[in-house]
Formats: C-alpha cells, sequence, structure tokens
C-alpha cells in the first residue's frame, strides 16, 4: 500500500537527554515522523530504533530514525536543535558558551544546507547567545529561528503554583519573559488561576518565593542530578513549540525571539510573548509593562547582551 500523502517531519539534532525526550513526545503526539540525528550514529540510531518499537504498543503512528547525516534532515518541516554539553553542578549557563557555540554553528551549517525551509527551534543553552550564532550561521528570517526557554521558565513557575493552590496544573496560566538566565523575568501580574488573578490569591511574600523558585528551577534539577541538566520539561517545551508550529494553532507562547524595535531594542535575542503559527514565528505580543517589570527586563537585555559580546570576542 501506498500513499501520495506525506506526514509532517520532525528532525531531532542531539540524541542526548532533551533531544531523546523530544523525540518521544513528538512521535508519541503524532506531530510526523521524527528524525534523531546525533555525531554519535549508534545512539542515535538506537534510541531511535528504541522508540519506533514502542510505536505498537503505545500506538503511535511515527516513523523514528536515528543517523549521524546530515542528508537525512532533508525537507523537515521542523528541526529542534539540542546539541551542546549540559551543565554540571555549580556551573552557569554562561560557562557552557564557547563550547556550545562551536557545535551550534557546526549543526546550523548542517541545518542551513539540508533544511533551508525549516523552521528551528533551539534549546542549547545559553540559550539566547545559542540563538544569535544559529541565526547568524542560518541567515533565516527571525521567524523560522525560534528559542526554547520561556515556556519552560513558566512552567517550572507554573508548577510551583499549582502545588502551593493544591489545584489542578491545568487551570494556572502564567508566562515569563527576559532570558534564559538568574535575570529572567516571571510576570505574576499576568498570571492567573482559573481566570482569577494569582495577586488575589497569594500574599506577596509567597509569590515571592515560588518567583524564585521558578528562576532558580534549572539549577534547582542540575544540583540533584549532580551530572547534567533538566530534560523532561525543556524538550516537552520545545515540542510544545513544534506543535503550534506543525499544525499551525497560532498559540501565545513565551519564546525566545529577535527583536526588532520592540521594548525598544533591536537584533538581539530575548524572551517575549509570541504568536507561534505555521510560519513560526508570527508575531510579537508587546506588553505594556509597569516601571518593575520594565527594569526587570532591561536588566536581563543587558545580560543577554553582554554574553553576545563576550561571544563576539571567542573563536568558535
Ligand atoms: C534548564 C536548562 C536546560 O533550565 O537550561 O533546566
Amino acid at each position: 500500500m501506498s500513499s501520495s500523502h506525506k506526514r509532517k517531519k520532525i528532525a531531532v539534532i542531539g540524541a542526548g537527554f532533551v533531544g531523546s525526550t523530544a523525540a518521544h513526545w513528538a512521535a508519541q503526539k503524532e506531530l510526523g515522523d521524527v528524525v534523531l540525528l546525533d555525531i554519535n550514529d549508534g545512539a542515535a540510531k538506537g534510541k531511535a530504533l528504541d522508540l519506533f518499537e514502542a510505536s505498537p504498543v503505545e500506538q503511535f503512528d511515527s516513523k523514528v530514525t536515528g543517523t549521524s547525516d546530515y542528508k537525512d534532515i532533508a525537507g523537515a518541516d521542523v528541526v529542534i536543535l539540542t546539541a551542546g554539553m549540559p551543565r554540571k553542578p555549580g556551573m552557569s549557563r554562561d560557562d557552557l558558551l564557547q563550547t556550545n557555540a562551536k557545535i551550534v554553528k557546526a549543526c546550523c551549517e548542517g541545518i542551513k544546507q539540508n533544511a533551508p525551509d525549516s523552521i528551528v527551534i533551539i534549546v542549547s543553552n545559553p540559550l539566547d547567545a545559542m540563538c544569535t550564532v544559529a541565526k547568524q550561521v542560518l541567515g533565516f528570517p527571525r521567524e523560522r529561528v525560534i528559542g526554547m526557554a520561556g515556556i519552560l521558565d513558566s512552567a517550572r513557575f507554573r508548577s510551583f503554583i499549582a502545588e502551593a493552590l493544591d489545584v489542578s496544573v491545568k487551570d494556572v496560566f502564567g508566562f515569563t519573559l527576559g532570558g534564559h538566565g538568574d535575570t529572567m523575568v516571571p510576570m505574576p501580574r499576568h498570571c492567573s488561576v482559573g481566570g482569577v488573578p494569582l495577586v488575589e490569591l497569594l500574599p506577596q511574600d509567597k509569590i515571592d518565593a515560588l518567583v524564585n523558585r521558578a528562576v532558580n528551577g534549572g539549577a534547582e534539577i542540575v544540583k540533584l542530578l549532580q551530572t547534567g541538566s533538566a530534560y523532561y520539561a525543556p524538550s516537552a517545551s520545545a515540542v510544545q513549540m513544534a506543535e503550534a508550529i506543525l499544525k499551525n494553532q497560532n498559540r501565545i507562547l513565551p519564546c525566545a525571539v529577535e527583536l526588532n524595535g520592540e521594548y525598544g531594542m533591536k537584533g538581539l535575542f530575548i524572551g517575549v510573548l509570541c504568536k507561534l503559527g505555521g510560519r513560526g514565528m508570527e508575531s510579537v505580543i508587546e506588553l505594556k509593562l509597569n516601571d518593575t517589570e520594565r527594569a526587570g527586563l532591561e536588566k536581563s537585555a543587558k545580560a543577554v547582551r553582554e554574553l553576545v559580546e563576550a561571544l563576539s570576542k571567542l573563536q568558535y
């Protein structure tokens, strides 16, 4: 039997914990066929085959294949770039700058050559700086180079709020702006539970404690794992972005996007609320910030700018 109707294609670069778990979520959600690519050919092929063999049990029709050859990502609609070294305890995301810039550059050369029409979701850290590297190497319009961080940081915040209030995570809404680092800007004023503003449900000191835990959420996991960083929530967040794009959902999600005058900034990747649909980043939603939020966003932008400047002085 043959079918002329082609499925969507998702390429996941990097078969480490984030990449292989992203492949898992994407395949299980039947977003399309998944190609898992890693320089370690055996790891990519082995994990992909293992995942494909789970499909009759879990009942998903997604072909999952592994490869180390960029030619196999040809025709990918969405590429999720996860390759890079994870943090070790005591390291900040910024400590990964040079090593991961080299890796991201090499991967983006492969993507540019073999999947020039794809929409690329960047997950590698330090996220905002790696988006800058990717954008430069890919040369794609900003609509097609989008960083994953805001959904993850917000998901942490939302989980802790749901736990604190003993309510379903499904009813907790909220987002985070700014860079994916210690200066990220959770937005409690825009957070709601079943439509009720969070600020009416919890006292300020409780909210502050939850914000603080969310901001340090990545480090909390690194400290527990000791050998690497988080992967379930990061990969789920990247796949939510892929789904919004592949299904042209026009979802409103916080993502790292290259600003073009929004919030008075230009040429800088930073987390903002945007509309994600079939063309990638369809538009940036610019919010009216209060003084504290604006100061927070500017501080975060400064940290990202410093990192990008440091990057421009490095060989990679
Ligand atoms: C984290 C890493 C992946 O936030 O940046 O867990």
